[in-house]
């Protein structure tokens, strides 16, 4: 299926996000109603080196499907070497990083880093779709800084070299992740290239997803940060998509059973050990504004057993519902 009819069938996208996309997340969300889920990004240099870890987080399943992995890296022949060896696996597509700014990423001459040096971006987007055996997409910012936009020349490059779909993140670099994505960039992008255009930044709720459809035109929208501890913004931003009605949030039963699942399925994955210590920062997230939530968090922070958790959210939802039901018949 071409990324388009992906996308026309359902528009909402999991954004990578190093630590916490990785395959027991993914499913999560595809289950809950995310059309099309992409990868931590992984470093090419370290897949070359069959180094252990990044070896497992190519980790995929028919049930996340499809599934975008994605890659970064400053050499086109290394990132061609890569693309070969990740487009063996079943997977979907390969992404390329144009936009992370985080300054170890950037002093490799990875990321955002490319968004200074078009000509080079262009020549590693060459060599990724002349190696890869799936199509290819890349994920860009709006450029280095608010003197120095590239966004439209960059999308237009990679449609020029045969990218089969651009992300475009609405922040330069320099912004980080502070101030407002720039919608209307997004849309000036989507104007000047035919390839899908998915538009990522500040997607909060469902109806946040439907605006930056509406006002950019874009033919996905990606949603990042607001995915944490709230894989559910999937279900309600396709209903609200479909019906204009957005369902009511996840109970506090549906909500226990996801963080047991999302839990031994990490447990699974990794081993206990990792798999406890990943499993705290979701905990965290599931659990933020939550009555109690928390003095739940500082207790299972200190956890390491999967048993020891797995008790302490049991009792936590014993207590929050005891609390739920007191409150009511007060
Ligand atoms: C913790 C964290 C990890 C991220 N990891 C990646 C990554 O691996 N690859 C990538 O392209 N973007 C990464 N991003 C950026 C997001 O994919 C997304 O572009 C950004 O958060 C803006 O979208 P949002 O406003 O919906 O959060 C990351 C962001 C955060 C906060």
């Amino acid at each position: 299926m071409s990324i388009l009819e992906i996308l026309k069938n359902n528009a909402l996208v999991l954004a990578p996000m190093a630590g916490i996309t990785d395959f027991p997340f993914r499913v999560i969300c595809k289950e809950l109603g995310a059309g099309l889920v992409f990868s931590e990004m992984v470093s090419v240099e370290a897949l070359i080196r069959d180094h252990k870890r990044t070896c497992g987080m190519l980790h995929t399943d028919p049930a996340e499907r499809p599934v975008v992995f994605q890659v970064f890296g400053s050499k086109p022949a290394s990132m061609a070497e890569a693309a070969h060896i990740v487009s063996q696996g079943e997977v979907d597509f390969i992404d390329i990083n144009m936009g992370c700014p985080v300054p170890k990423i950037l002093k490799s001459g990875a990321g955002s880093a490319l968004l200074r040096n078009i000509g080079l971006a262009k020549d590693i987007m060459s060599a990724v779709v002349g190696a890869s055996k799936v199509p290819v997409t890349v994920k860009i910012r709006l450029g280095w800084d608010a003197k120095n936009f590239v966004a439209v020349d960059l999308a237009q490059a990679a449609e020029s070299v045969g990218i089969t779909a651009v992300t475009v993140h609405g922040r330069t670099k320099a912004q980080g992740f502070s101030g407002h994505a720039d919608w209307s960039m997004i849309k000036q992008v989507k104007n000047s290239v035919r390839i899908p255009v998915i538009g990522n930044g500040d997607v909060c709720t469902a109806r946040d997803a439907k605006r930056m459809m509406d006002e950019t035109g874009c033919d996905g929208v990606m949603i990042g940060r607001a995915i944490r501890g709230n894989p559910w913004i999937f279900r309600e931003a396709r209903q609200y998509l479909q019906t204009g009605v957005v369902p009511s949030p996840p109970s506090l039963e549906e909500r226990q059973a996801i963080m047991l699942r999302h839990l031994n399925d990490l447990v699974k994955l990794l081993g206990e050990n990792i798999g406890v210590r990943e499993m705290r920062k979701h905990l965290c997230w599931y659990t933020k504004g939550l009555h109690g939530g928390a003095e739940f968090r500082e207790r299972i922070n200190h956890l390491d057993n999967a048993a020891d958790v797995k008790r302490e959210i049991a009792d936590y939802f014993m207590s929050v519902t005891g609390s739920t039901m007191a409150s009511q018949q007060v």
